[in-house]
């Protein structure tokens, strides 16, 4: 008990101490993000957390989308096992894959084979990342003070309690409910719509039964790719560890979401909603995706 109490404690004095009070030094930020539209919105708050004097490390993949070497963080590139070229092909393909119209047990079956595959290659970069002994005793000589990551690839979060850095997470939702679970947070599917249900909160009973099996399949893909860090999660601590436990290292929980597309649920006090921040990138849509989401087509090119 003393530990789980001590824990949250730590992270929110290290964040009061980095948001709250400008009369403090600045701190050591650890940032391991998400490539992709992930990287986006935390890429702003790496840029204010510089502006308030703390120094911030990007460990990311070298090979990104997104992320870019930039004059507000010190970039801290790790190889990864495969090309650019490949791997944008790779995204892109199978995002459109999941907004194919058709027969959802196809449908699904194609997704999870994608999922395996896309996962096998992040699972691969990340097991090199923490197997490299220079760079993670680098990384704990540094003396970081909190890690701020987005678990929804949980190798950073992995990092974080294997270094034992008090930690942030970041994010928008995790699949399979794994949120809830980790906050310990009920989410009743009596209650609340499953993901890709398209279900309302008023549901009649064959609905509900639909909101109750849904959750299965996803169930699967979620075992896929994530069974795969608890065993690296394990092999670090040298002993059993579920994801829910890599997760509950986490003390606060910033969430880009923003309940006027959620559904009413209690909340737990280190969990806080930032969804504003989605935002502070805007730019006009272009025309081929306002006919995209007008036509309900789906185009991987207008989210990422
Ligand atoms: C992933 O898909 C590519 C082709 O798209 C294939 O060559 C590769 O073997 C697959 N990898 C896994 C781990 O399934
Ligand atoms: C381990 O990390 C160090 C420091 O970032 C890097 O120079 C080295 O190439 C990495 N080793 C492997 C095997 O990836
Ligand atoms: C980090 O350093 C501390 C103190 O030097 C040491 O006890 C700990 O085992 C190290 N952790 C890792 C993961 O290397
Ligand atoms: C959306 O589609 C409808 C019917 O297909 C069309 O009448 C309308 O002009 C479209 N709106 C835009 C903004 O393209």
């Amino acid at each position: 008990m003393a530990t789980e109490f001590h824990m949250p404690l730590q992270g929110l004095v290290g964040l009061l101490l980095l948001c709250a009070l400008p009369w403090t030094e600045g701190g050591k930020v650890l940032v391991i993000p998400v490539e992709g539209s992930h990287w986006l919105s935390m890429r702003d708050v790496v840029r204010e957390l510089h502006a308030h004097g703390h120094q911030t490390v990007v460990l990311a993949p070298e090979v990104s989308v997104h992320i870019k070497k930039e004059d507000f963080f010190t970039l801290k590139p790790y190889a990864v096992p495969y090309t650019k070229q490949g791997y944008e092909r790779k995204i892109t393909q199978n995002i459109n894959l999941a907004f194919e119209t058709g027969n959802y047990v196809k449908t699904f079956l194609k997704l999870t084979e994608a999922i395996k595959n896309i996962s096998t290659d992040v699972f691969k970069s990340c097991l090199d990342l923490l197997h490299n002994e220079t760079l993670i005793q680098h990384l704990n000589s540094s003396s970081f003070d909190v890690v701020l990551t987005d678990p929804v690839l949980p190798c950073g979060a992995v990092l974080a309690k294997y270094l034992r850095i008090p930690t942030v997470f970041f994010l928008l939702y995790l699949p399979c409910d794994k949120d809830s679970e980790a906050t310990q947070c009920p989410s009743p599917s009596s209650y609340i719509p499953s993901l890709l249900t398209r279900l309302s909160d008023h549901m009649d009973f064959l609905q509900r039964v639909k909101n109750m099996l849904y959750p299965l399949a996803l169930k699967y893909v979620c075992h896929v790719s994530f069974t795969q860090f608890e065993s690296l999660a394990s092999e670090l601590l040298q002993r059993e560890v579920s994801l829910v436990e890599v997760l509950n290292h986490a003390s606060v929980w910033l969430f880009r979401r923003d309940f006027v597309f959620d559904y009413p649920r209690p909340i737990m006090p280190n969990m806080v909603f930032i969804g504003g921040i989605n935002c502070a990138n805007r730019k006009p849509l272009s025309w081929v995706c306002i006919e995209a989401i007008n036509q309900s087509l789906f185009y991987a090119e207008c989210i990422f």
